[in-house]
């Protein structure tokens, strides 16, 4: 597994992040999770990324429970637009992850710049948190949006961290097309920010047979530092390592050619 810096965050993580937003499609139970994360954990992945809104948050925090708390980064959301919901809900984060403090908290999912701008009370309550080390790194998700929402997110000094779609043929992205987002992803990479993508194999809705073909083509993506894959299976597990592994190698590779 390839373990890079974070953008400018401090943060060191995996390449490839265990998206953690469909587990409950394939485990029954809280135990069935936190098993699938130990497993991948086991096979280097380090970077774990959930959501209050997924209801896998219990999932990560049985698994957290079980190591110690600094071999993952936790990465969470809220869709909480004020101050009082973000506080509630940074709290109940904390409580469902059985941890005292997370990586990263997102602003799940900004649309539009009015969206980023109707965030400024749950923003308040990131501060707080973050001066009260009980979050880390501040950031958002854009899910399947670019486009002026790109340019509000990147020029956002706080936000430190942007999660946004892409994947080979711009499917499911709304406000622009795929070589103008890439555009976006690159300006974003080069001041710093921690990018990862999502998506990447179009949340399933292509023929299994071109899956690995895919998801080559997020780890091809020199500015994306995660790529997010919704994994539910093991077998997801060990194919998308092992193309971590080979995109690792070739990366190092040219690394040294340069
Ligand atoms: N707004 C946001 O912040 C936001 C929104 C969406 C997602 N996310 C995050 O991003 C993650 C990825 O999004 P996603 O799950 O919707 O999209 P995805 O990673 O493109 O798709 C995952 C789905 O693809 C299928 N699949 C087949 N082979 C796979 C393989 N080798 N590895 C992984 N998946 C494989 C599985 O579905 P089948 O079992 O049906 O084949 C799996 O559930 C989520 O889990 C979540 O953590 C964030």
């Amino acid at each position: 597994m390839e373990y890079l810096a974070y953008g400018k965050t401090g943060l060191e993580i995996s390449r490839l992040c265990f998206g953690a937003g469909r587990i409950k499609n394939t485990c029954d139970t809280i135990e069935a999770g936190s098993k699938l994360m130990l497993q991948a954990l086991d096979e280097g992945v380090t970077f774990w990324d959930t959501a209050e809104g997924y209801g896998t948050q219990p999932h990560l925090g049985d698994a957290i429970r079980q190591i110690s708390r600094d071999e993952v980064v936790i990465q969470t959301k809220t869709g909480a637009k004020d101050y009082e919901g973000a506080k509630a809900s940074i709290a109940r984060s904390l409580l469902e992850l059985q941890t005292d403090y997370l990586d990263i908290l997102l602003l799940h999912g900004i649309s539009t710049p009015e969206d980023l701008v109707s965030r400024e009370g749950a923003l308040d309550a990131f501060r707080e948190a973050k001066a009260a080390g009980k979050i880390r790194v501040i950031g958002c998700s854009t899910h399947i949006h670019t486009g002026p929402v790109m340019d509000a997110v990147i020029d956002h000094p706080e936000l430190e961290v942007i999660l946004a779609t892409a994947n080979k043929e711009g499917r499911m992205l709304e406000g622009g097309p795929l070589d103008k987002h890439l555009e976006y992803l690159q300006r974003a990479y080069d001041i710093g920010k921690g990018i990862s993508i999502m998506k990447v194999v179009v949340a399933g809705d292509i023929p299994e047979a071109d899956i690995s073909e895919w998801i080559e083509w997020g780890f091809n993506l020199e500015t994306a530092h995660a790529i997010n894959l919704g994994m539910t299976e093991y077998r997801h597990i060990t194919l998308d390592v092992g193309l971590a592994r080979t995109s690792a190698r070739r990366r190092l590779i040219q690394r040294k050619a340069a």
